[in-house]
């Protein structure tokens, strides 16, 4: 069999959750404590900015307590020993697939260290609490600088660059996610379309489990390193 020539791999909140850091959905997850239109929404934002920078703040000085895992290391290792292109695309907002070594990676849902001021657009490295309090530096307005993360009913990001290389790719691996938001859930579709094998790797068949050529399931810390094991040996 001829190995791939291009890999797109999609991460989601399963890939972290060894690493100590909730998923959304799993039993007890983020979304059983706070709803998410109080929180992921522009209008929860809106109404109520103060109560959205708390549930931030809260998952931004969670991050330096928490360190990527074998499931990261081994995706930064692929990345760097495939010969072929390779994009990684995470739904995640930490900071744990570059604190592993991953670059050629794309954030479509934002990053929890980053600021954007929704007056300038100004955007910027931001790992301390933020609050209306806070001004922008560029356009020293009060109360705009909001967090980089693609809030619910909003455009997530490079979308066209992710598209393009979902077109392209002969092999598309989803890890650690549950296939319940769009678009990430559809990309599978996407490179099914494009004729590529593609893999679930997941603790457990995902909603779009059917749609998947192959699956392995079980902890992202053991599943994933085997996977690309076999991968590099070709
Ligand atoms: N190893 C592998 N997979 C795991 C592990 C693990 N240790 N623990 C949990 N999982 C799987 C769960 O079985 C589940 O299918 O990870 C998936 C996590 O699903 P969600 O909690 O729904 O997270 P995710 O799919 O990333 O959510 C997508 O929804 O709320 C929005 O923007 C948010 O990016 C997020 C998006």
């Amino acid at each position: 069999m001829i190995g791939p020539f291009s890999i797109v791999v999609l991460t989601g909140a399963g890939i972290s959750a060894e690493s100590g850091v909730d998923t959304f959905r799993d039993t007890d997850g983020i979304w059983s404590k706070v709803n998410i239109e109080d929180v992921a929404t522009p209008e929860g934002y809106v109404r109520d900015p103060e109560r959205v920078h708390a549930f931030y703040n809260d998952r931004r000085r969670g991050l330096p307590g928490v360190v990527p895992n074998a499931a990261h290391f081994a995706l930064a290792k692929l990345e760097r020993e495939f010969q072929g292109e390779f994009l990684l695309v995470t739904q995640n907002i930490d900071d744990l697939h570059e604190r592993a070594g991953s670059a050629k990676l794309i954030h479509m849902h934002g990053e929890l260290v980053k600021a954007f001021c929704d007056r300038c657009g100004h955007k910027l490295e931001w790992r301390a609490d933020l609050s209306t309090g806070d001004a922008c530096p560029a356009c020293h307005g009060h109360g705009r600088l909001r967090p980089d993360v693609v809030w619910f009913g909003e455009m997530p990001y490079q979308m066209d660059r992710i598209y393009d290389a979902l077109a392209k790719c002969d092999l598309f691996v989803s890890i650690g996610t549950s296939g319940n938001v769009y678009p990430a859930a559809g990309f599978v579709a996407e490179a099914r379309a494009a004729g590529a094998r593609t893999v679930e790797l997941n603790l457990e068949p995902s909603e779009g489990a059917n749609l998947f050529h192959h699956a392995v399931h079980g902890p992202a810390t053991k599943i994933v390193p085997d996977f690309v094991e076999s991968v590099l040996r070709g």
